[in-house]
């Protein structure tokens, strides 16, 4: 239904020059990039904040999909939309206003998404999924790049394939987490239209090969 997206995660660019990473991505002709924001609450890591991505906004034209993970997602909508995101995902774990949170980012103009977890069941978001423009179904346990696939997810992205079919509903389905050239068409099968990649973008010998594959899947 969706078209291919392939969507860098800029996690595994360089961070002492994160705009030529973002540059990257622009020159090989693909529209979105995928930017990490981790708490050390929700995952045992950190990354970057609102600062970082509105300083990256004025130099790129690309679609902004911010993944954030973090303990207390609502409390931070506005500075990542403010700051230039296109899409903001918000994890289903950690308890607060999940729908509200979702509508509240509609309703400040930007596409929203929902993300489930390795050992979350696609059931944990089956009520949400009319009110989202994308589902993030993890394919590792967020926090870290760099980690084996788990194959285990495809199940997942099966079920949450069908619903969206039976339910008639538009949302992109998406994979993040040891995404490369050896799984990526399996995700595909199962229904996934949109590959989060970080270690095996940044660091493929042939990045438009490594984008050109992707682009054939349509
Ligand atoms: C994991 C992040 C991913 C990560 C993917 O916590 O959500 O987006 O950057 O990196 P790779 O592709 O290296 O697994
Ligand atoms: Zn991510």
């Amino acid at each position: 239904m969706h078209a291919p997206l392939l969507s860098p995660s800029l996690l595994a660019g360089d961070h002492a020059r994160l705009a030529d990473s973002v540059r990257v991505v622009e020159d090989l002709g693909l529209a979105r990039i995928h930017l990490d924001i981790m708490d050390g609450h929700f995952v045992p890591n950190l990354s970057f904040g609102p600062q970082t991505v509105a300083a990256l906004r004025p130099g790129s034209k690309l679609f902004f999909e911010t993944h954030l993970m973090l303990d207390e997602p609502h409390r931070y909508i506005e500075p990542f939309i403010k700051a230039g995101s296109n899409l903001v995902c918000i994890h289903i774990e950690p308890a607060y206003d999940h729908a509200g949170t979702l509508a509240r980012i509609r309703a400040l103009g930007c596409q929203c998404g929902i993300v489930v977890n390795p050992g979350t069941p696609a059931e944990a978001i089956s009520a949400l999924l009319p009110s989202v423009d994308l589902v993030l179904v993890m394919t590792v346990q967020p926090g870290f790049g760099g980690q084996a696939f788990r194959p285990d997810m495809l199940p997942k992205l099966r079920q949450l394939s069908a619903w969206r079919r039976e339910r008639n509903l538009k949302f992109r389905l998406e994979v993040d987490g040891g995404i490369d050239l050896t799984n990526f068409a399996d995700c595909h099968a199962a229904g996934a239209d949109t590959f989060v990649a970080g270690t095996s973008f940044y660091r493929a010998a042939d990045r438009v090969a490594f984008a050109a594959a992707f682009a054939r899947l349509g």
